[in-house]
C-alpha cells in the first residue's frame, strides 16, 4: 500500500511528501460532471456505488496519495431531522433553520447504521475497490461549522444568527452543540468501523471568532470529539486512525488549536507553514497550505509556490501537502496534475 499519507500523519519518515486535495472529487473534473448530469448532488451522496466511483476519480486522474470519501458535511444534519436541499447557485439550504428551544429539542442524534448506512456502505465498497492503493479518509464537519448551517439556514457572510445565539442564548447554543457533538462522535466511530483509515474534522467557519470566544464556544466540543475517538479506539497510534483538524482562517487561533489533541492540523494559506509549526509545537503534523487560487498561476509560478511550501514545512514533525481550502470548480485539471507531480518530484529524498 502507498502509506506515505498515514506515515506523515504520525510524523514518520517518508520517501516523499504525500499530497491530497480538499474537494478533490468535484466539479472541476469532467468525469464528475458527467455523472452529475445524470443525478443531483444528494442522490450522488446517497448512492454508494456512485459515491465510491467519484471518490476514486481523482485517484486515477491526479495521482494523489489519499482518497477522501465523497459526501458532504451536511448529510448527517439531514439525518438529525432537518430538510436539506442543494441549490445550484446558493449551495446548501435548510428551509427551517434552528433558532429556538423547540427546534433544538426536536433534533435527533441519529444512529449511523440506520439513517446514514449509505455512507458506511460507500466506505466498504471503497476499501474493496481501492484494495490498498491509497488510504481512505473519512470526515465530518466539526460541530460548530455544522451548527452555522443549521442556524443560518445556509451559507452566510457574517453569521449574525449564529453569533446572536452564542451571545444571547448561550444555553440554547450549548444544547444544540451537545446534540451535534454526539452526532459527530457516533458518525465518525461508524465510519472507522466501516473502514475509514483516517478522519478529518472540517471547521471551515471557526475562524470567525476571537481567540477567547473560539476557546469558549468552539474548542471544547472539538476536544470532546477527539477525546471520545481516542478513548474508544486507544491512545496509541498503533490502535487507532489519525485525526486531522482543519480550521479555515486558523492563524489567530493556533495557540488554542494547539490544545485540541488531534494528530494533524490543517492550515489555510493566510499564514506561512513555518510560523504555524513554531506556534503548534512538535506534537502535530501539518497539512496544507497552497492558496487554491495559486492554481490559476502559470506552471512555473506554481512550481515556485510548491517549493516554498515544502521548504517551510521542513521544521514540521510531518507534512501532508494540500490546498489551504477546497479546489475551485474553475480550476484547470492539468494544473492540479502538475502540482501533484511537483510535490512528489521536489520533495523526493
Ligand atoms: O473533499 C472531497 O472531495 C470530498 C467531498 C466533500 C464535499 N464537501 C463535496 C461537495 C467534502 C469533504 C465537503 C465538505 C464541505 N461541505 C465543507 C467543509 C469544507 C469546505 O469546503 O469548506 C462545507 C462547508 C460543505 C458545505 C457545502 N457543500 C457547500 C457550502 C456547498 C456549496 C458550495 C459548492 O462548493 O458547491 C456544498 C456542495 C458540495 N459539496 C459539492 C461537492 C462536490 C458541489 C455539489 C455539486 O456537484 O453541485
Amino acid at each position: 500500500m502507498n502509506d506515505t499519507f498515514l506515515k506523515a500523519c504520525w510524523g514518520e519518515q517518508v520517501p516523499y511528501t504525500p499530497v491530497w486535495i480538499m474537494r478533490q472529487a468535484g466539479r472541476y473534473l469532467r468525469q464528475y460532471q458527467k455523472i452529475r448530469k445524470k443525478v443531483d448532488f444528494l442522490t450522488l451522496c446517497k448512492t454508494p456505488e456512485l459515491a465510491a466511483e467519484v471518490t476514486i476519480q481523482p485517484i486515477d486522474a491526479l495521482g494523489v496519495d489519499a482518497a477522501i470519501l465523497f459526501s458532504d458535511i451536511l448529510v448527517p444534519v439531514e439525518a438529525m431531522g432537518m430538510s436539506l436541499e442543494f441549490h445550484e447557485k446558493k449551495g446548501p439550504v435548510f428551509k427551517n433553520p434552528v433558532r429556538d428551544r423547540s427546534s433544538v429539542d426536536k433534533l435527533l442524534v441519529p444512529r449511523p447504521e440506520e439513517s446514514l448506512s449509505f455512507v458506511l456502505e460507500a466506505i466498504k465498497i471503497l476499501r474493496r475497490e481501492l484494495s490498498g492503493r491509497v488510504p481512505l479518509i473519512g470526515f465530518s464537519g466539526a460541530p460548530f461549522t455544522m451548527v452555522t448551517y443549521m442556524v443560518e439556514g445556509g451559507t452566510s457572510k457574517n453569521f449574525l444568527h449564529t453569533k446572536k445565539m452564542v451571545f444571547q442564548t448561550p444555553d440554547l447554543y450549548a444544547s444544540l452543540m451537545d446534540k451535534v457533538t454526539s452526532t459527530v462522535i457516533e458518525y465518525l466511530k461508524a465510519q472507522i468501523v466501516a473502514g475509514a483509515q483516517a478522519v478529518q474534522l472540517f471547521d471551515t467557519w471557526a475562524g470567525i471568532f476571537s481567540p477567547g470566544d473560539y476557546k469558549t464556544y468552539v474548542l471544547p466540543y472539538v476536544k470532546k470529539v477527539i477525546k471520545a475517538l481516542k478513548d474508544w479506539q486507544g491512545i496509541e497510534k498503533k490502535e487507532r486512525v489519525p485525526i486531522i483538524y482543519f480550521v479555515g482562517e486558523c492563524s489567530g487561533l493556533l495557540e488554542e488549536i494547539k490544545t485540541c489533541g488531534a494528530d494533524v492540523i490543517g492550515i489555510d494559506w493566510r499564514i506561512n507553514l513555518d510560523d504555524a509549526v513554531k506556534r503548534l509545537g512538535s506534537n502535530y503534523s501539518v497539512q496544507g497550505n497552497l492558496d487554491p487560487c495559486a492554481l490559476f498561476l502559470p506552471k512555473e509560478k506554481i512550481d515556485e509556490r510548491v517549493k516554498e511550501i515544502l521548504s517551510r514545512a521542513v521544521s514540521a514533525r510531518g507534512h501532508i501537502f494540500n490546498l489551504g481550502h477546497g479546489v475551485l470548480p474553475e480550476t484547470q485539471v492539468e494544473n492540479v496534475v502538475a502540482m501533484v507531480e511537483m510535490v512528489h518530484r521536489l520533495s523526493r529524498k
